[in-house]
């Protein structure tokens, strides 16, 4: 299990070896749906073979990776995109400096741990990902059969916006995932998939907590997770005890959960005079609500004072 292995002849024969596979296209269109916004990481980046997808939208191209053989290859054909040779685990760029990071072709070289920290990395430098990953049972053949929950424990708190199966071997499932942040909308779409509103209910959450308030109809966004409503009012109470009225607007609290909720942390945020924001930025286990096939990890309750 060796995916430092792409130099010379290897890196040379790359895409003629492998491009007539139907994975491979599934690949190329899965990307082409997929990857939508720039600027973009492409990690690993060998030979550059999404480029032409990328040229034609006009994005902004970045690509690692740890082979110079592979990263050769991918700079002749697309001089214009910017690459550096480093790897997945330590990615030398801010956070959110990319629109899309993508990784095909790698997570699957990796151990379950190590999948974990470049899921991470994706994470913290680019608000979409798309990548794919074999699943299965856990194995390891030539190359690594991902257990599911550990890709779903290391995109904990992303939404699956959409997947597309590449491949399907005795090894496994190889898909492709496009992963995001989850919104107001993927929210209230589940509670009304399952013909509850949670509307009134975080009303009320939100009329204990600053009892002189009442929301407003035309800017209050609330949203649930799978925190079943009494927890969530348990949490607001515990957030309530930590409010700092006197602090100045734009406060910005981070603190850890109270050891009933202890897989994440709070974020309280205050965001400005006429509005305050609760995020609970969960990075619990995924779960699925009430069988639901969605991921809701955030809660929010937004409304004007
Ligand atoms: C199977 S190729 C995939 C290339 C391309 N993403 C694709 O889908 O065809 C695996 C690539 O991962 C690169 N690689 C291996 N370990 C890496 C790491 N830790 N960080 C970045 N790239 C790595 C290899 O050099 C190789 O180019």
């Amino acid at each position: 299990m060796n995916p430092d292995k792409y130099h010379g002849t290897i890196a040379e024969r790359y895409d003629v070896e492998r491009c007539h596979s139907l994975r491979w296209a599934r690949e190329q269109l899965a990307v082409a749906d997929f990857v939508r916004d720039g600027p973009v990481l492409d990690v690993p980046l060998g030979t550059g073979r999404y480029g032409e997808i990328y040229r034609e939208r006009g994005f902004a191209v970045t690509g690692v990776d740890v082979s110079a053989d592979m990263l050769a290859v991918a700079s002749a054909r697309y001089p214009e995109f910017a690459t550096f040779q480093g790897s997945i685990f330590a990615l030398p760029y801010h956070d959110s400096d990319f629109a899309t990071a993508i990784c095909t072709r790698l997570l699957d070289w990796l151990r379950p741990s190590e999948m974990q920290v470049a899921v991470a990395e994706l994470r913290r430098v680019a608000r979409t990902i798309v990548a794919t990953i074999r699943h299965g049972h856990e194995t390891i053949r030539v190359n690594q059969t991902h257990q599911l929950s550990a890709w779903y424990t290391a995109i904990d708190g992303l939404y699956i916006e959409d997947r597309r199966v590449t491949e399907i071997t005795q090894d496994g499932v190889e898909e492709m995932f496009r992963l995001r942040p989850p919104t107001w909308d993927d929210v209230l779409a589940q509670f009304q998939h399952h013909g509850h509103t949670p509307y009134f209910e975080m009303q009320r959450i939100a009329c204990e907590w600053f009892g002189h308030v009442q929301p407003s109809p035309e800017t209050h966004r609330v949203t649930s997770t799978y925190w079943p409503a009494a927890d969530l009012v348990k949490v607001i109470d515990w957030m309530a005890s930590k409010h700092d009225a006197t602090a100045e607007p734009e406060d910005h609290y981070r603190t850890d959960l109270p050891p009933r909720f202890e897989d994440g942390p709070v974020t309280l945020m205050r965001g400005g005079p006429q509005r305050r924001t609760i995020v609970l930025d969960g990075r619990r286990r995924i779960n699925r609500w009430r069988g639901s096939p969605g991921l809701y990890p955030v809660l929010l309750i937004e409304w004007q004072r």
